[in-house]
Parts: C-alpha cells; sequence; structure tokens
C-alpha cells in the first residue's frame, strides 16, 4: 500500500538534470499517507527530495507523527534518504520505520534511528527555547 503510494509519486518527479525519479509516502499515526517525489531545478542547489517534499506535504495537511516512510528510486539504484532528509525526518519521529526500495524489485526495511543514531534535535537534548517542537 505505501509501497504502491510512492510509487504513484514517482511517476510525478521533476528529474530531467539526473534523471532519477524518486517518490516517497509517509504513513502518519491516523492513517492518512502524503506523497512526495524528487523536484529538480536548473540552479541545481534548490533541488528538493522526494523525502522531504513528503514531510512538508504533511505537515502543510495538518499532520506531523508518522508510522512509516516508503522511499523508492527508478532503476537499479540503493534507495535511501538522504543526510539532509534524515535531519528533517528526525524532526519529526525517531521511531520511524522505513522501507527502501527499486523499481527493479530490491526491498530493505530500517528504521530512522539505525539510519542516524544519536540524531540532532532541541527536544532531545533539553536545549533552546521550544522544548517541544513537535506540538
Ligand atoms: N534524491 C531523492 O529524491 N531522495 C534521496 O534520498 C536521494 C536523492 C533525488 C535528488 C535528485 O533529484 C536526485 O535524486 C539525484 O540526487
Amino acid at each position: 500500500m505505501l509501497i504502491n503510494n510512492a510509487k504513484d509519486a514517482l511517476t510525478n518527479a521533476y528529474a530531467p538534470y539526473s534523471g532519477i525519479r524518486v517518490g516517497a509516502a509517509l504513513l502518519d499515526e491516523q492513517g492518512r499517507i502524503f506523497k512526495g517525489c524528487n523536484i529538480e531545478n536548473s540552479s541545481f542547489g534548490l533541488t528538493i527530495c522526494a523525502e522531504r517534499v513528503g514531510v512538508f506535504n504533511a505537515i502543510v495537511n495538518g499532520s506531523k507523527r508518522f508510522k512509516a516512510l516508503c522511499v523508492v528510486v527508478e532503476g537499479n539504484l540503493k534507495p535511501t534518504p538522504c543526510g539532509a532528509c534524515r535531519q528533517v525526518l528526525a524532526e519529526f519521529s525517531q521511531e520511524l520505520e522505513i522501507i527502501e526500495v527499486n523499481t527493479l524489485g530490491y526491498e530493505s526495511e530500517t528504521t530512522l534511528g539505525e539510519l542516524l543514531p544519536d540524531a540532532f534535535t532541541l527536544e532531545q537534548k533539553g536545549g533552546g527555547q521550544n522544548k517541544n517542537p513537535q506540538k
């Protein structure tokens, strides 16, 4: 289900420069699903990954507690969230299950805690003004 949603999102990827199409789907604690795809730009540094688009899509729709993320990449690449996306995901859920898929049949499961151990968050360290950024 989540995998199909991520594959569906991949079909909307805008990736004319790298040719690497990526889709993501996030499942929240209420069972809602939010999709994202990578969106590239001729000013390359403005490119955004599918995972972050998925997170931001969820946030703007009022959801920020997630159970699982599926990321799917086209072709024979190893799918896994980049470092920037791991940090953005850690803002909202340390316990996140992550399903990594490519369109040639590769499938693997991990967790955000495994991918980004000892993540920096203000909530965890008790620092900063905003003691509970998830609220
Ligand atoms: N990309 C993602 O969408 N997610 C990742 O986790 C890694 C990379 C995209 C960004 C860019 O459009 C293309 O893949 C090549 O880096």
